[in-house]
């Protein structure tokens, strides 16, 4: 069975560098037997969040995968309403329980909240607590800047091992990434083959469905998706495609058989526009995001 390289993360934690997402609001309960056909398709990464709403459905898919422990990473995050030092703790409980583990692999915050930055500082350090007592393996964000990063360092004595970020062709965040990388931090790519282009109101269309993209697929006999995938992975960055389809779940894994050359490295960086789809990490506050996560 093909597997996904690993990446050594900055406490020595190997991680996949391949891994599969799974945030899917309109069919939850689809999520179970996609994350079942990942592990059996090879996926050795599951990322989650409390906020997706399917940690139990992710925890169900896990056991029907039915491999060892230990063969698999699992990501989730930590949910923004349950910032602050105790609540922190007692959400990672909470997700632990929801997903039927005694361990997470990594335990991301989901976003800076730069109103309240006590608070985001708070939950990090109730995460080196969670480090430090063998909860999780590996600690880090999401969605933070490279300012977001200095204020972090200056009050938390644990480096994030990874900073989850929105990175595709259209958004190819060198900034982030050089930030990322001089702090020993692995910049995972979240919606990487365009997927938060699906879920905005908007005519645009995303990277998959891009001329240039389409003419590098043609000339390997690759499709799309398994260009974009590879571009991530040739750039050394962690990726986590979702999908619900059992023949994309197994296409979007097929990329280990081929490299794309400098010049086309260089002309799907070339496509960046420099303009994220998602939200703006600077704005994001229990305002902008009200929800809250049901026990
Ligand atoms: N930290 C954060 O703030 C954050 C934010 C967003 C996402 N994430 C994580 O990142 C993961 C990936 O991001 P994402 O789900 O937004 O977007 P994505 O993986 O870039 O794209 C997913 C979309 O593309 C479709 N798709 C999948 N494979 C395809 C293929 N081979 N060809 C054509 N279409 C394909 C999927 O539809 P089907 O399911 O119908 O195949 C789905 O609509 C999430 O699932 C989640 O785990 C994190």
């Amino acid at each position: 069975m093909t597997t996904s390289p690993l990446l050594t993360l900055n406490n020595g934690t190997k991680m996949p560098a391949l891994g599969f997402g799974t945030l899917d609001r309109t069919f939850p309960e689809r999520v179970t037997g996609a994350v079942e056909a990942a592990i059996a398709t090879g996926y050795r990464l599951i990322d989650t969040a409390a906020s997706y709403g399917v940690e139990r459905q992710v925890g169900e898919g896990i056991r029907r995968g039915g491999i060892a422990r230990s063969e698999l990473f699992v990501t989730t995050k930590l949910w923004i309403s349950d910032y602050g030092y105790e609540r922190a703790l007692a959400a990672c409980d909470i997700s632990l329980r929801k997903l039927g583990l005694d361990y997470l692999d990594l335990y991301l915050l989901h976003w800076p909240v730069p109103s309240d930055f006590e608070a985001t500082v708070a939950s990090f350090q109730a995460t080196e607590k969670l480090l430090a007592d063998g909860r999780v393996r590996a600690i880090g964000v999401a969605n933070f800047s490279p300012k977001h990063l200095q204020n972090l360092f200056q009050r938390t004595q644990v480096r994030p091992a990874v900073n989850q970020v929105e990175l595709h062709p259209f958004f190819i965040q060198r900034e982030m990434r050089d930030a990322d990388t001089s702090h020993g931090i692995v910049t995972q790519s979240w919606s990487p083959i365009g997927g938060v282009f699906l879920k905005k109101p908007t005519t645009q269309r995303g990277p998959l469905d891009h001329p240039c993209i389409a003419g590098i697929a043609a000339a390997y006999g690759k499709t799309p998706a398994q260009i974009v995938l590879r571009w991530h992975v040739q750039h050394g960055l962690s990726v986590i495609p979702k999908s619900l389809r059992r023949d994309r779940i197994a296409e979007n894994f097929d990329i280990f058989d081929f490299e794309l050359t400098a010049g086309d490295m260089a002309a799907i960086d070339a496509l960046d526009t420099g303009i994220r789809a998602g939200p703006d990490p600077d704005r994001v506050d229990t305002k902008m995001f009200s929800w809250k996560i049901e026990d």
